[in-house]
């Protein structure tokens, strides 16, 4: 059972976390593949619109719960819901939220093991092994595990650390190197022939897009996802906030870093997209630029062959990147299970962490071996339907079944003038009313359309 309960060591060491959780294959991927399918800088504008107005406010409701509480997402909305049904409703809106992180890592991780995939071909290039790095760079069943696999081993040796000695000091070492990379990367792409159609194409809006209602669904859920709400990660990681943190502060932090990651990112592949464009690699089908799994997994490949040995070291830097962000966030994913069974029950954590990221591991294998069938709807019912449904309970949760002197003494521990604060006159009633209902209308719209 639980002893003293863990801490993050440090502000520092707490914002690192979060924001490795945050930044991840959304950011690197999933925005630019949904800004070149949506229109480019259009995209972009109401993307951080609603990173700032609707996810930032929605991730402060986590956070507060999860310090106030203490506790795993099913234990935390039980122990402010007062007995009787509202707090079974609770205690399944918590359990859905467990679930539905460890759907998403299924998913998750059967994508990072693609990135492997990549990473390790370009390391047995650069080593002249040309047998494996043509086994990894060709897609098999059995390449697509393996890879998965090794992706997975690493998630759940590094959770079974702890929150300190695991989560903490690996965001630390990794988070950094992620945006060196980044940053190096971008400069170099920028700089090729043809990159600055692509930099046009992203910053330069084309208004006319941006009513589309598709474009505003995929803009929410590209911002809920990116920030890891709805899930308990957010939640969780807020429960082992130390008290004397400002929270209102440290998630916009959070918010800010993830938003300029993915930022970033776009600068990087847009650009590198149209570099391709250049040297004769077709970008489009039909209308529109290649999104989806082939825009990382088929064109920036067929890219770096086309680029001689600077093109392998550039896939090495590349799907490196990629590997760092998606483990601080898959780490972050598996810990929501993981904190639930080792408060809960009397399993270690080095035990729920081998059972749980075992058993989610066997998932993304059903994933794999069904891919056509099932890979597709997983993403659509985790991302787009469950995480906003859940983003709504959790502001109901905080704004409704936490009342204003609780949440204010939980804001004022960290922050003793919150009360004249901005943030402190708006986001109450936000979190209450506006939150709840702006991602109700959008989640309508989009199950109608
Ligand atoms: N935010 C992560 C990303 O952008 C994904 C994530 C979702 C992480 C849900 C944790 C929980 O890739």
């Amino acid at each position: 059972m639980q002893g003293t309960r863990e801490e993050f060591s440090s502000r520092l060491g707490f914002l690192l976390a979060a924001t490795g959780s945050a930044v991840g294959l959304g950011n690197v991927w999933g925005f630019p593949t949904n800004t070149a399918s949506n229109g480019g800088a259009a995209f972009v504008a109401v993307y951080f619109l609603l990173a700032f107005g609707l996810a930032y406010p929605a991730l402060m409701a986590e956070l507060v719960i999860g310090r106030h509480t203490r506790a795993n997402i099913y234990s935390a909305l039980q122990q402010i819901t007062p007995p009787g049904i509202g707090q079974r409703l609770a205690g399944l809106t918590g359990l859905y939220a467990i679930l539905v992180a460890s759907a998403v890592l299924m998913f998750y991780t059967l994508v990072a093991g693609w990135v492997i995939a990549h990473l390790l071909a370009a390391a047995f290039a650069i080593a002249g092994l040309t047998g494996p790095a043509q086994w990894f760079s060709v897609g098999s069943l059995m390449r697509d595990i393996f890879c998965a696999g090794i992706f997975s081993l690493l998630t759940i040796v590094v959770v079974s650390q702890g929150v300190h000695r695991g989560i903490e000091r690996w965001s630390t070492r990794l988070l950094p190197a992620l945006l060196v990379l980044s940053l190096a990367l971008t400069a170099y792409v920028l700089f090729q022939p043809g990159a600055m159609a692509g930099l046009a194409l992203y910053l330069v809006p084309d208004f006319s897009r941006i009513l589309e209602p598709q474009l505003l669904v995929s803009a929410m859920g590209q911002a809920f996802f990116s920030l890891s709400l709805g899930v308990g990660t957010m939640l969780i990681y807020g429960s082992y906030l130390r008290q004397d943190e400002n929270l209102p502060t440290i998630g916009a932090l959070v918010t800010v870093v993830d938003a300029l990651v993915a930022f970033l990112a776009g600068l990087l592949i847009l650009p590198a997209m149209f570099v391709a464009q250049d040297l004769g690699i077709s970008i489009y089908s039909g209308e529109d630029l290649i999104a989806g799994p082939d825009l990382i997994f088929q064109v920036l490949p067929t890219l770096f062959s086309s680029m001689g040995l600077a093109g392998i070291v550039v896939a090495l830097a590349f799907f490196t990147l990629l590997a760092i962000a998606a483990l601080t966030s898959s780490i972050s994913m598996l810990e929501v299970p993981v904190a639930l069974a080792v408060e809960k029950t009397p399993v270690s954590r080095s035990g729920a962490c081998w059972l749980i990221g075992g058993v989610i591991f066997l998932g993304t294998v059903l994933l794999t071996v069904k891919f056509e069938a099932l890979f597709g709807l997983v993403v659509t019912m985790t991302t787009e339907y469950s995480q906003p449904l859940l983003g709504i309970a959790l502001c109901l949760f905080a704004g409704w079944v936490l009342n204003r002197n609780q949440l204010l003494k939980e804001i004022r521990s960290g922050y003793p003038d919150a009360e004249n604060s901005l943030f402190w006159k708006i986001w109450p009633f936000y979190v209450r009313f506006v939150c709840p209902s702006l991602i109700a209308a959008t989640f309508i719209q989009s199950v109608i359309l």
